[in-house]
């Protein structure tokens, strides 16, 4: 559907800008590498963009907002400039949820396309193009992965997508709403994506999903094998060092999946497990289906096969309802995990969600303390992690060039950043290299080392 505008020459240059979390990031990789496909070529750094994707994200009420400020900038420079407006895509969960919306409140959007969506990129733009305005939100039966274009270039880490939609229904989430329902993406496409991967430089991978760990499919012979199969797949491909995954759910960690950890060396000792409060009541108001003990048993076990686990997760403060003592709760459970990194949240309330209109809703004032006070709970745990490792020699990826000459950033097993000069070792290393650094100086966010040696 669309109304008619006046057609525009075809686009040679696109950006594509992703807010959301990491399988937002991911979706935005593969529309880059579609439009590639189609011949243009990506914009480069500060220069204007004849097509602009807006990759936007829904979970909280300030990411979903940050779309409608995006665009009217992207018009006001294009005035400011005498140019034309570029073609503006919206796309991602936000697309998904409000996409009539969006075309309401901002006519200079052209196209709207949702998560599921995106491979039909090409054929919207034709039609943009020919000045309609476009909408697709569909969640088609046919998947957007076969048809997307292979994997082309990477860096040294790389996202793979394996699972993706929810099925748990938070009473406070959007997800099952924007990305639809659970699917598993078979086993041989993942098997042959994460082998591009690999052939183009990716030394870790890092699984995607809501829920990455309810993850299942058959092996090449036909067994029925769920994440921890995956993952012992992958880890047979040579090149790979590293394999991650996240996010889990508490109730998918199958007992496979946990014996993984202590058996998989190329599986890295962290686990991002989210809880979302320390209280039960409040566990049972956001349909999380899992309790407080169920969780810190959970986590027991995992330490049991991988003592040196970093354990990470995620919280919400002020859900509708939260009392004082239940945010006290939250605080005691982080003190009681010693978590090495976690993120946290005020509850938003998100249209359309349960939890919405419940009673009991927290003023901004309660969910600013509260909130201040768990990160402080939080970080203080997170720099007690890192000076944990002050004097150990640890493994570090190496991802990118620091912002001094000489310098260069990675991250240890545990995931956390460390930065170190190259000077002081004996060859320089390179992008993809495992190089061993002994800690010197830890922050509460990244650590600082000296190289031991370079062990490609
Ligand atoms: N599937 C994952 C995470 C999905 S969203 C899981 O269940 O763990 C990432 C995080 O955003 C959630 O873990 C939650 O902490 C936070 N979040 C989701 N909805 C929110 C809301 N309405 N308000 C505040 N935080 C929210
Ligand atoms: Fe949202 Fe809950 Fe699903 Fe996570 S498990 S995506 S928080 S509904
Ligand atoms: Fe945001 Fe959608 Fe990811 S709402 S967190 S971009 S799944």
């Amino acid at each position: 559907m669309g109304r008619a505008m006046r057609s525009t020459p075809p686009p040679q240059t696109y950006r594509v800008k992703s807010f959301g979390c990491q399988m937002n990031v991911y979706d935005g990789e593969r529309m880059g590498e579609l439009l590639n496909a189609q011949g243009l070529t990506p914009a480069a750094e500060g220069a204007a963009a004849d097509l602009v994707v807006l990759n936007t994200c829904h979970i909280r009420e300030k990411a979903a907002e940050k779309v409608y400020s995006d665009i009217g900038r992207i018009v006001k420079d294009a005035s400011l400039e005498g140019g034309a407006a570029p073609l503006i895509a919206v796309a991602g969960c936000v697309a998904q949820a409000e996409g009539e919306e969006i075309m309401a409140r901002a006519p200079a959007v052209r196209m709207v396309v949702g998560p599921q969506a995106y491979h039909r990129l090409p054929e919207m733009l034709a039609r943009a193009q020919a000045g309609q305005r476009v909408t697709d939100t569909d969640m088609p039966a046919e998947t957007k992965f076969d048809a997307l274009p292979r994997r082309r270039r990477t860096g040294a880490t790389a996202f793979l997508t394996v699972q993706e939609g929810c099925d748990k229904f938070c009473t406070y989430c959007v997800v099952p709403y924007t990305r639809g329902a659970e699917i598993s993406r078979p086993f041989s496409d993942l098997v042959t994506e994460a082998q591009k991967l690999v052939e183009t430089g990716a030394r870790e991978i890092t699984l995607l999903g809501q829920n990455v760990n309810a993850w299942t499919g058959e092996d090449d012979k036909g067994r029925a094998i769920g994440l921890d199969g995956l993952i012992r797949a992958l880890a047979a491909l040579p090149d790979l060092a590293r394999i991650r995954y996240t996010t889990s759910h508490p109730n998918d960690m199958s007992e496979g999946l946990i014996a993984a950890h202590g058996e998989v060396e190329k599986l890295m000792p962290f686990l991002h497990l989210p809880v979302q409060s320390g209280s039960d009541r409040v566990l049972r108001a956001m349909n999380r289906s899992h309790d407080v003990a169920g969780y810190l048993r959970l986590l027991d076990r995992v330490r049991s096969v991988r003592p040196d686990i970093a354990l990470s997760g995620d919280f919400i403060v002020g859900f509708p309802g939260e009392t004082e003592a239940e945010f006290a709760e939250t605080l005691a459970l982080v003190d009681a995990v010693g978590y090495a990194q976690c993120f946290s949240f005020k509850y938003s309330p998100r249209p359309g969600t349960p939890a919405a209109t419940m009673d009991g809703q927290i003023e901004a004032v309660v969910m600013d303390d509260r909130l201040r006070r768990l990160q402080d709970a939080i970080n203080r745990h997170q720099h007690a992690f890192n000076t944990a490792t002050l004097g150990k020699r640890v493994a570090v990826l190496v991802e990118r060039n620091g912002r001094h000459p000489g310098q260069w950033l990675g991250k240890s097993p545990w995931l956390q950043s460390v930065h170190f000069e190259h000077e002081s070792a004996g060859s320089e290393p390179i992008l993809g290299d495992l190089v061993e650094v002994e800690i010197v100086q830890a922050g509460p966010n990244s650590l600082h080392g000296v190289p031991v040696a370079v062990a490609a």
